[in-house]
């Protein structure tokens, strides 16, 4: 990679960080929305608040990686992907079938956060960031992790809400 070839990948780099950072800030937010209306769903609300916590944790090691770049002689605009917006717009739905429309969205937004790390992972070494690479790895595992959770509820969530639904108890839900 030629010098300059490497200060953009530096440059897209940094962006990627803080587009990352605002990422999980807005999975805190849309996870705390729903987390409190799922009185019938405890084993999600467990799973969420856990998943809460660790996407806090995600965003400080992206400040932390951050802080050892030395990014005060670029010139960077703070972008936040529209895909964002998008997805922020789901975790406000407030339908009977909310519970499904909300874990729909989760997985989606947890394969968006996993190709966010899959992508800085690859321009971490690119710029030769050696030192950032356990955490975007240990953050990229985390997502996977939720990913997969979801994965695994998406038909029991379902045909609970089947069953809920069938028995006439929308309230909640
Ligand atoms: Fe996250």
């Amino acid at each position: 990679m030629s010098a300059s070839t490497q200060d953009k990948a530096r440059d897209i780099y940094i962006v990627g960080l803080r587009n990352q950072h605002a990422v999980e800030n807005q999975a805190v937010e849309l996870l705390e929305r729903q987390v409190g209306r799922l009185e019938n769903y405890p084993e999600m609300a467990e799973r969420m608040r856990r998943h809460i916590a660790e996407s806090q944790e995600q965003a400080r090691r992206l400040e932390d990686l951050l802080g050892q770049l030395d990014t005060s002689h670029s010139t960077l605009k703070d972008t936040m992907a529209s895909f964002m917006g998008n997805m922020a717009a789901l975790g406000h739905t407030v339908a009977p079938d909310e519970v499904l429309k909300n874990t729909l969205a989760n997985f989606a937004f947890e394969h968006y956060e996993i190709a966010g790390y899959m992508s800085l992972l690859t321009l971490c070494e690119a710029v030769g960031h050696s030192a950032g690479r356990s955490a975007l790895e240990t953050s990229l595992r985390e997502e996977q992790d939720m990913a997969q959770w979801i994965a695994d509820h998406i038909g029991p969530t379902t045909l609970r809400y089947v069953e809920r639904t069938a028995a006439g108890q929308t309230a909640g839900v």
